[in-house]
């Protein structure tokens, strides 16, 4: 039987981009099969919540509004808070405060925003990590323009799962047929912990021996991972530096929302090298959009290794099996 992971994993995962929210803003979003409104006060604070008001099932992002306190709902005029509880009924002089629309809790970092995803209800169980603090010297010293209408890119319902992503990175021969480059990179580090996957990994001659060498980042890539829903990619090339976020959200319906974000160092040649950076993602898409998935793959000695290990670590995020009942 093909045991297709789970789409309901636990982690943080991209909803949106801070750009697409400014102060006063509500939008509809649907993850994980949820129902959901996303908002932002007038004091800057984002917040995500379940869609329908618990006073008689409006959807607060179809019509609601932003007020002084809370988000207001287009119905009855409820005002629920950025936690979710009701903080006001205009007709009446109490709130409701039995009633609570589901928070769902929210990280903005570096121009996207997060919600943390868990099917057991846990509070998180790790933060999401900013890169500007946590890749190689090489990466972080660099400037970098914030995140503008050309270096973000969505890509809507994709049929993938993020643990299909995350192969992508252990994957050293799809590096040729997909992305064109001359050999097979090579995984120079690696260190993986419950919630983290950390890896370098090196492209061309200058690596063909697998040895790293400290300091050095040249035609490399610094791949992180927080979860399977967070991914950072700090590539060093010879035309430059340059990070990129590839971050999956399942939508519920078998596809994920993949958010692609481009942060590309100076200013040297700066639209092509945006351009550059932007054209291997959807040579991937193509390929897992038809993908699919195999429980047992028919892997090489080469591959097998890094394979196995990710499928490990990624089976940590998803919700444990239901237990069967008998009698
Ligand atoms: S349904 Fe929201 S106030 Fe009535
Ligand atoms: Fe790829």
């Amino acid at each position: 039987m093909i045991q297709a992971p789970s789409m309901q994993p636990t982690g943080w995962f991209q909803v949106a981009w801070s750009a697409d929210v400014p102060a006063g803003a509500v939008k509809p979003l649907r993850y994980f099969g949820n129902d959901m409104v996303i908002f932002r006060g007038m004091d800057g604070h984002v917040s995500v919540l379940d869609a329908h008001c618990q006073h008689l099932g409006a959807n607060l992002a179809r019509g609601g509004f932003v007020v002084e306190d809370g988000i207001q709902c287009p119905f009855h005029g409820w005002v629920w808070s950025g936690e979710g509880r009701n903080v006001r009924i205009p007709y009446e002089p109490r709130p409701n405060r039995a009633r609570r629309v589901r928070p769902w809790r929210v990280t903005e970092l570096n121009g996207c925003i997060f919600i943390w995803h868990d099917t057991q209800g846990r509070e998180p169980l790790w933060q999401l990590p900013d890169w500007k603090h946590l890749l190689n010297a090489d990466v972080v010293t660099q400037d970098y323009r914030p995140l503008g209408d050309d270096e973000r890119e969505l890509f809507s319902q994709v049929k993938v799962h993020p643990q299909i992503i995350a192969e992508n990175a252990v994957d050293p021969h799809h590096f040729r047929f997909v992305h064109a480059t001359p050999i097979s990179p090579v995984v120079l580090s690696e260190t993986i912990d419950e919630h983290v996957w950390h890896a370098k990994v090196g492209f061309g001659r200058r690596w063909a021996n697998g040895v790293d060498r400290a300091g050095d980042n040249r035609n490399t890539i610094e791949i992180y991972w927080s979860g399977i829903g967070y991914a950072i990619n700090g590539e060093c090339t010879a035309d430059g530096v340059r990070v990129i976020a590839i971050n999956a959200t399942p939508v519920g319906d078998g596809t994920c929302d993949i958010f692609a974000s481009y942060w590309i160092s100076g200013s040297d040649n700066y639209a092509e090298r945006l351009k550059q950076a932007k054209a291997a993602l959807p040579d991937d898409i193509n390929i897992w959009e038809y993908q699919k998935y195999m429980d047992k793959p028919a892997l090489t000695p080469s591959e097998a290794d890094g394979f196995y290990k990710l499928r490990r670590w990624a089976r940590g995020f998803y919700p444990p099996e239901p237990v069967a009942v008998s009698g």
